[in-house]
């Protein structure tokens, strides 16, 4: 992805086009998240997708929990465009808006009791003060006994490990280039500057440490806080609120 500060709807068609590809362990991610929603599966719940892209994270959710309703938000039109036709079958389950990450308001217009708030390769676009804020926001828009659960890009801890992520990330993104087309088309677009372990775009993407923010959701009073799988400098982390 080419050097730009903020995500524009060429971004949305490249990443609707070669996100299967460039997102490592994609459905493993998805299929994790499900496993940590403090739920059971014919629960009704609430939960909120921030930066649902075209809402297969959520689609993966509700597939799992039935009566659960969704609210997912993004500021690209086709990406909420291709998230209501992903999910047409749970359209009476989902609440779709558009919704601006950098705009301190936007929680304000939603309900403080959600059962699980999840979150895919967004959150990474605010810096480490955003990130921290936001979590302080998210914590009060829980309800007791509600889970945080994001997957994102995290920033490395040093060279060395930069590297080898780097290295990873192009490693998989080969295997699910050819496993699902074939060719290496995919992966020799991914080549072109997307790798952000080898060539950061620092004023767009903005990963912050996984030890700082497992630290920023403890403070914020999170339990359970960890990261619970990581591969290629993508990490599935979070907490839950208390229950009392
Ligand atoms: C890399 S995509 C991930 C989409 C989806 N969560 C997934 O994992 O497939 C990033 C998403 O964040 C959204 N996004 C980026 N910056 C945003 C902002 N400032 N406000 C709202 N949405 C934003 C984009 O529109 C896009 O859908």
């Amino acid at each position: 992805m080419s050097d730009r500060q903020s995500w524009e709807e060429q971004d949305s068609q490249l990443f609707i086009e070669l996100g299967e590809v460039v997102v490592p362990g994609r459905d493993e991610q998805a299929r994790l998240i499900c496993d940590l929603i403090p739920a059971s599966p014919n629960e009704h719940f609430m939960g909120v997708d921030i930066g649902c892209g075209e809402g297969l994270l959520s689609k993966a959710v509700l597939e799992r929990y039935p009566d659960a309703q969704m609210t997912l938000l993004d500021g690209s039109e086709s990406m909420l465009t291709r998230a209501a036709e992903n999910l047409g079958e749970f359209a009476y389950q989902i609440d779709l808006r558009q919704f601006d990450l950098h705009d301190a308001n936007w929680l304000e217009e939603l309900p403080r009791r959600f059962r699980c708030i999840v979150s895919s390769l967004a959150i990474h676009h605010l810096d480490d003060d955003g990130k921290r804020t936001l979590y302080r926001n998210l914590f009060d828009h829980l309800a007791p006994g509600g889970a945080l659960l994001i997957a994102d890009l995290v920033h490395p801890p040093n060279d060395q490990v930069a590297e080898a992520w780097a290295n990873e990330w192009d490693r998989d993104v080969r295997e699910q280039s050819l496993a699902r087309s074939g060719s290496l088309h995919a992966f020799e677009r991914f080549q072109d500057g997307w790798n952000h372990f080898r060539t950061p775009d620092v004023e767009f993407d903005k990963p912050s440490l996984l030890s700082d923010q497992l630290g920023w959701l403890e403070e914020i009073g999170f339990t359970g806080v960890g990261c619970y799988w990581l591969r290629a400098g993508h990490a599935v982390y979070g907490g839950y609120k208390p229950s009392s």
